[in-house]
């Protein structure tokens, strides 16, 4: 049986921390999932640190759905949530709906998430409404960088930070079931968690969210493009892959690969015969 939506609402009030992590394919799902870590994010950041693009914007819905079913397959007790990509959610209702439907039906995500706070409220409803888990998404929102001038923290002037307060009350009244709040300072990220009956996810925002999400290329030590202030390495794949990569070519190259250990016999008898022609 997956994570229920209720049992996330359960940890918050209960004051249990929730720990959640991006996935893009089935084995790395797989070993999150075996490590009981409750939420997992198909996000869009598939983009950045899977693709190769240089910002989120370019990912479409077929990308999103391909990866979401594979994270899918390799879990059984995660929720997945879905990442709507870029104007997938922004041209009217319908269109909304039918993408949100996609990442359940055909990707089997049990929940979508989208960027915005106000200004999509009103979709955000039409969607929980029809039955799928939304998650929220503000502060710092990637498919906006744009207009954001950047990948900047969000927040820090008065104004900025009522709004932003505003945006996550908007979500709750929604009907969200979590909002992730992402580059946000500490303490305004500590007022919105408090503020709000469902729990807030932070990227960026200290310590006072109920639960942290972390891309998990950033945590490996895997993208090595850039290494975002918020992240923590708590592995160095990179490092590990350059070596296995580097040990593996000069093996090759000097014949001591592969060995009989790693190579297939046939019965001698045989091969006499083959000499035959
Ligand atoms: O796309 C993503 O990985 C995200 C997280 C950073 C929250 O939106």
């Amino acid at each position: 049986m997956r994570v229920t939506i209720g049992e996330l609402k359960e940890m918050k009030q209960k004051g249990e921390r929730i720990p959640m992590l991006t996935a893009y394919d089935y084995a790395t799902a797989k070993l999150i999932d075996e490590a009981d870590v409750p939420l997992i994010l198909v996000g869009d950041s598939l983009g950045m640190v899977v693709l190769g693009y240089e910002s989120t914007i370019p990912v479409t819905m077929e990308e999103m759905i391909h990866h979401t079913k594979a994270v899918v397959r390799g879990t059984k007790r995660a929720l997945v949530v879905g990442d709507m990509p870029f104007m997938t959610y922004h041209t009217g209702t319908a269109e909304a709906l039918h993408n949100a439907a996609r990442f359940i039906q055909e990707g089997g995500a049990q929940a979508v998430k989208l960027e915005g706070g106000e200004r999509v409220a009103e979709i955000v409803k039409r969607i929980v409404e029809c039955g799928i888990p939304v998650m929220g998404h503000i502060g710092l929102t990637p498919q906006s960088v744009h207009q954001m001038g950047g990948f900047k923290v969000q927040g820090k002037t008065p104004e900025a930070a009522i709004r932003l307060l505003q945006d996550a009350r908007a979500l709750d009244e929604a009907g969200v079931f979590s909002i992730v709040l992402e580059a946000v300072p500490a303490p305004l990220s500590k007022l919105i968690t408090e503020k709000v009956s469902v729990p807030t996810i932070g990227i960026g925002a200290g310590p006072g969210c109920d639960g942290q999400v972390q891309v998990i290329s950033d945590l490996l030590g895997l993208f090595t493009d850039f290494v975002p202030k918020h992240a923590k390495q708590y592995a160095k794949l990179a490092d590990l892959i350059r070596k296995a990569v580097s040990e593996y070519m000069a093996e090759v190259k000097e014949g001591t690969f592969p060995t009989s250990k790693q190579s297939y016999t046939m019965d001698e008898s045989i091969l006499a015969e083959l000499a035959r022609y």
